[in-house]
Order: C-alpha cells, then sequence, then structure tokens
C-alpha cells in the first residue's frame, strides 16, 4: 500500500465540506470519503494489508479523520438546512409595502347616473316612478292607447312584433312608454302623477339623433281643473332644475291620437347653438318632448268620467335630453360601449 498522505487528505475534505453549496453537494463529499467507496472507507477496508507495526497507527489516523469528517459534515448539514429554511421563508414572505395591483373600477352609464337625477327632480315635485314591461301586447302599446288599426305606426316597419302571443294577444317590443299611462289607471284611481322611464324600441334606420333603442321618460297627471298650464309649469320647472338655467324651448301643435290637444316640444339645441348640426338635424331644434292633455276616450277606456277627470301626458326622448346636457352629437354613442366615450362621465 502506498504512503497515505493523511494531511492532504484532511485538507482536501474540509475543503470540499466548506465550499459545499447546498446538500447535494455535500452528500456528495460524505459520497466521496465516507461512502461505501468512499476514499477513507477504502483505507480502512485496506488495514489488513498492512504489516502489524503500521496497522495501528494508520488505523488510527484513518479513523480519527473519519471522525472529524463526520462531525464537520453534520455541522455542515445543519447550516444548509438553515439555510434553505430561510430561502423559504423569504420566498413566502408577502410584503405588505408592495403596492397591490390596481383594479379599474367602473361607473354608472351617463344615462342611468342622468336618470337617477330626472326621477330626483320629479319626484321634488310629488310623482312617484313606475316602471312597465319592455314586452308589450298589441292592446296596451296601441289599442287601449286610441290608436287606430291602420295607423302606420303598427307597421312591421315600425314595430318588433313578436312571434309569440299571450292569451291571443299578439306580442311586440313597446314602441313607446306610454302603455303604462294605461296599466297604471287600471289599478290606480286619481288623482295621481307618475313617471314611467324605461327602454323602447322601434324599427327605423339609425342616424345621429334616432336609434332602434332608446329610452323615454313618460309622465302623466290626473286630478280635477288639469289644464295644459299645469303641464308647461311642470316642464317648465324641470327643464330649470335639469339643466341649472333656463333653457328655450318652443311648442308646436303634435299628433298623438292618446291626446287632445296634442304638442311637441323641442329645446333649442345647445350643441350648436341653434345653428344647425347633424344633432338636431339641422334646424337648430331638438324635437325631445310629445306631449298633450289625455284624451277622453283613454279615460273612458280605464273606467274614468272625463267630466270629473283631466290631466295630461308627455312622453321625453330621454336619450336626446341628455345629449343636450352634455353636447353629445350622436345617440349611437350611448350603445357603442366604446369606452373612450363612457371614460368622459
Ligand atoms: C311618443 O312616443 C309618444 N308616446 C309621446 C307622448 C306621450 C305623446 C304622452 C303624448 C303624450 P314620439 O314618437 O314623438 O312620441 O317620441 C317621443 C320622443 O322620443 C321624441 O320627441 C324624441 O325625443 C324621442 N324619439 C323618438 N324616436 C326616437 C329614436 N328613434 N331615437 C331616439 N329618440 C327618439
Amino acid at each position: 500500500m502506498p504512503k497515505i498522505d493523511f494531511r492532504s487528505l484532511k485538507n482536501r475534505s474540509e475543503k470540499e465540506i466548506k465550499e459545499a453549496k447546498d446538500l447535494r453537494e455535500l452528500n456528495e463529499v460524505f459520497r466521496k470519503y465516507l461512502g461505501k467507496k468512499g476514499e477513507i472507507t477504502q483505507i480502512l477496508g485496506s488495514l489488513k494489508e498492512l504489516p502489524k507495526s503500521k496497522k495501528a497507527q494508520v488505523g488510527k489516523k484513518a479513523n480519527l479523520i473519519k471522525k472529524e469528517l463526520k462531525t464537520k459534515i453534520e455541522e455542515k448539514n445543519k447550516e444548509l438546512k438553515e439555510k434553505a429554511r430561510r430561502e423559504m421563508e423569504k420566498r413566502e414572505l408577502i410584503d405588505v409595502t408592495v403596492p397591490a395591483e390596481k383594479i379599474e373600477l367602473g361607473h354608472l352609464h351617463p344615462l342611468t347616473s342622468v336618470r337617477r337625477k330626472v326621477e330626483e327632480i320629479f319626484e321634488s315635485m310629488g310623482f312617484s316612478v313606475i316602471e312597465g314591461p319592455e314586452i308589450e301586447s298589441e292592446w296596451y302599446n296601441f289599442d287601449a292607447l286610441n290608436i287606430p288599426k291602420d295607423h302606420p305606426a303598427r307597421d312591421a316597419w315600425d314595430t318588433f312584433w313578436l312571434k309569440d302571443e299571450l292569451n291571443a294577444k299578439k306580442l311586440l317590443l313597446r314602441t313607446h312608454t306610454s302603455p303604462v299611462q294605461i296599466r297604471y289607471m287600471e289599478e290606480n284611481n286619481p288623482p295621481l302623477r307618475i313617471i314611467v322611464p324605461g327602454r323602447v324600441f322601434r324599427h327605423e334606420a339609425s342616424d345621429a339623433s334616432h336609434d332602434v333603442q332608446f329610452y323615454q321618460i313618460e309622465g302623466l297627471m290626473i286630478d280635477r281643473d288639469i289644464t295644459l298650464a299645469n303641464l308647461k309649469g311642470i316642464l317648465k320647472t324641470f327643464v330649470k332644475l335639469f339643466f341649472g338655467e333656463d333653457i328655450e324651448f318652443r311648442w308646436r301643435p303634435g299628433y298623438f291620437p292618446f291626446v287632445e290637444p296634442g304638442l311637441e316640444v323641442d329645446i333649442k339645441c345647445l350643441i350648436c347653438g341653434g345653428k344647425g348640426c347633424p344633432a338636431c338635424k339641422r334646424s337648430g331644434w331638438v324635437e325631445t318632448v310629445g306631449a298633450g292633455m289625455v284624451h277622453p276616450n283613454v279615460l273612458k277606456a280605464v273606467g274614468l268620467n272625463p267630466k270629473n277627470w283631466q290631466g295630461f301626458a308627455f312622453g321625453m326622448g330621454f336619450d336626446r335630453l341628455v345629449m343636450t346636457k352634455y353636447k353629445i352629437n350622436d345617440i349611437r354613442l350611448f350603445y357603442s360601449g366604446d369606452l373612450r366615450f363612457l371614460k368622459q362621465f
């Protein structure tokens, strides 16, 4: 057996233990020196080949190094395990100072926030807010409102008819909020004051001021001795509270079979200041409200005596009202889902 350099063996092995970066590397060092075929294991295994005089001396030295290496490896093992534990902890640690991921908050659609404002104004004048169905029967949308069978509004061109019927009555997407006048008067006795905000549908070509769906706000006031002066007073007050100033508007005769007399109310176009633009069909005025005194036939249809009760009704084009308030020049922007538009409100 060649002479064993115990000093070099000790230095080498201790250096390698010291430099082991992780448990896997340390395990390698263990195998290299103390494993089944490790250097020290082999020295101890070959002692029997040594002459007696050397055996004790070499065996003593080899066993001493073995003991020392074992201790050093155990110490290093502890150290590396502790290091791994700390690193793991560090990875799992939640740093509460790191800024949170930004959650983008939405907000109300302008048609919703302005509708709430309109409701507040009418409530302050004693009106209740009522809703009605978007799918209507032909009876409520037309017949009960004194709209004759041959009226052009009933054409498939103007109305979205549904295939289904309810109790043998034809169904449609309501073309205006006026049917809720009938529904409400059937269930409630006058005096009454209601507004009915809601979505309506028309089968027509869209442009800057027309869409196939839009919102209306119906108004109905029934009492004794109501005249057009009351309607004018209520609408004037509303416009002033809504726009915060006196807005110019004009009244002109209009025909609706469920009122007599009938009126149309136009608001001076604020987008162009009355000069004419696509939003007002270049007229300087935005047709915003249809109105009038409730027709005696409508009152009779819900069992009221027109000699005792009168009232006015109006149907406001809500989208156009919001367009005027915010100077929006195209109604289709409301339904486009375009965030560049919506984020401005
Ligand atoms: C009506 O719908 C009647 N029901 C209004 C009414 C109620 C009259 C009560 C008398 C008594 P008209 O079709 O004109 O009327 O519509 C009313 C308003 O809705 C219009 O003045 C306009 O502002 C708006 N409007 C009508 N069509 C469209 C459309 N396609 N897109 C956007 N707004 C519309």
